[in-house]
């Protein structure tokens, strides 16, 4: 940005220049603009421009929103101020992620969608929407529309596209042309001549063919990608009593928060699932029990629990019992291992498990987001719980070591039944990039 003082009257020049398929968007005057672009198309990029060139023309609040605080910030604090450096007269609040200009009488501010009561009661002036795919709709009916009113704001949305959810119809009111106030457009993220060739050519490679033509294609798939494939071909299990000279694992997810503690004992072997069992609001002292005497029924079943803060002591508490007990501390590099050891488990039909209503629902749920620095992070979507499919991928992880011979011997001894049910001994190998249809096998683009 450079700043010149003519006649009275500053000019800025901005640090950026435009793409023509930005500019195009830039300079269209529609009150609702929906861009749906490929990952690294250049969005935040128009997006944080869009801001700061039309906060220049009318004084008011300005927000941009992203799915969290953490994102936002992440994502587009440091690259606001970077815009912005060079013109002293914006002022900066580190904690409201503001930038307030009282020149211009302009404030601009970094949103996210998890915290609602940051989001109340104010009139917008403009307002992006960034990744709006993974924003939950009603922020925009209920929270985000509404601000626009007084003012007659404005709204960009951005975003890549993820199935044919709430965007889609927004994006459907742009294109079409039936709808006066709406413009949408399209591109794949190609269009962005900052992005080299091999660099496309590298994300390629790490992705599935549907992943690769929502994610860079910017196309709307028919159905948003799940991470987990095959659900319904691995649910024809039941629950079954413990049998004598059976080896058997015990997954364990503790509640934390609001939410459930689930055990999930598997037949080692056999890789089945026998027992679920979900709880609420119960005492450390009674899950310890739980699980003890879970461990106990099943043959003094192997435990393996997530021992990430409060399951730490729980771990050392059961370790001085008489089961045998071992713990697994999430980060996200260990959690997405632990996931795409589940992925594979059930894409290749290696598990079976009951068709358990609770189970089915957080499995399909199920979801991932991409962070700020290209990560991939799994995690239930808002609000929904994931604690089934964690206790369910440590009992996974617990039997893995099984998984390989327990296929040997049952080709040799029950062809039948593994061809039938498990995919016919189908080896698991979670470095196998071929295998990874969903998500891309290093966990980065
Ligand atoms: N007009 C532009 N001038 C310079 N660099 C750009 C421009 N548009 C996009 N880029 C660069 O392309 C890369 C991807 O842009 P970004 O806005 O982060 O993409 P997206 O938000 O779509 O993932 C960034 O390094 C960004 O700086
Ligand atoms: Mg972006």
């Amino acid at each position: 940005m450079s700043v010149n003082i003519e006649g009275g009257v500053k000019t800025v020049v901005l640090p950026y220049k435009p793409q023509d398929y930005q500019l195009e968007i830039h300079r269209d005057n529609h009150r609702y603009r929906v861009v749906i672009m490929g990952r690294r198309a250049g969005k935040t990029e128009l997006a944080l421009n869009e801001l700061i060139t039309k906060s220049g023309m009318k004084p008011g609040l300005y927000w941009y929103i992203s799915s969290s605080y953490k994102q936002s910030k992440a994502i587009a604090w440091r690259r606001l101020k970077k815009l912005l450096r060079d013109d002293p007269a914006w002022k900066y609040n580190e904690i409201e992620l503001a930038a307030k200009n009282e020149e211009l009488d302009v404030v601009i501010e970094l949103k996210g969608a998890d915290n609602p009561f940051s989001l109340l009661g104010v009139g917008l002036a403009g307002l992006v929407m960034d990744e709006c795919a993974i924003l939950k709709e009603d922020v925009w009916t209920e929270v985000l529309r509404p601000m626009l009113m007084d003012q007659s704001g404005w709204v960009l949305v951005i975003s890549t596209p993820k199935g044919k959810n709430w965007l889609y119809d927004l994006y459907m009111k742009g294109a079409t042309g039936v709808e006066e106030e709406w413009k949408s457009w399209k591109h794949p993220t190609s269009i962005n001549k900052y992005i080299k060739s091999q660099e496309l050519e590298d994300i390629k490679k790490d992705m599935s063919e549907r992943l690769y033509r929502q994610e860079i294609l910017a196309e709307f798939l028919e159905k948003d990608i799940g991470v987990f494939k095959g659900i319904q071909k691995c649910s024809i299990g039941e629950e079954k009593a413990p049998e004598d000279g059976r080896f058997y694992v015990l997954g364990a997810d503790l509640a934390k928060h609001e939410d459930f503690t689930v055990l999930t004992v598997m037949d080692a072997q056999r890789r089945e699932v026998v027992c679920i069992e979900r709880f609420k609001d119960i005492s450390w002292k009674e899950i310890k029990d739980k699980i003890q005497y879970l461990a106990n029924k099943y043959n003094d079943a192997m435990v393996l629990l997530d021992s990430t803060g409060v399951g730490d002591p729980i771990l050392d508490d059961l370790q001085m019992s008489n089961i045998s007990v071992d713990g697994y501390k999430f980060t996200n590099d260990s959690k997405y291992k632990l996931i795409q050891q589940l992925i594979v488990a059930i894409e290749q039909r290696l598990i079976t498990f009951p068709n358990d209503d609770i189970l089915i629902k957080e499995l399909e749920d199920f979801t991932y987001e991409i962070s700020a620095n290209n990560n991939i992070i799994y995690n239930a979507p808002d609000g929904r719980h994931d604690d089934c499919v964690i206790s369910l991928a440590l009992a996974v992880w617990a039997c893995r070591s099984f998984i390989h011979s327990a296929q040997v011997i049952e080709r040799r001894e029950d062809e039948e039944e593994a061809v039938d049910r498990q995919g016919h001994g189908i080896e698991i190998d979670t470095d196998d990039s071929d295998t990874m249809s969903v998500i891309p096998s290093n966990g980065r683009y």
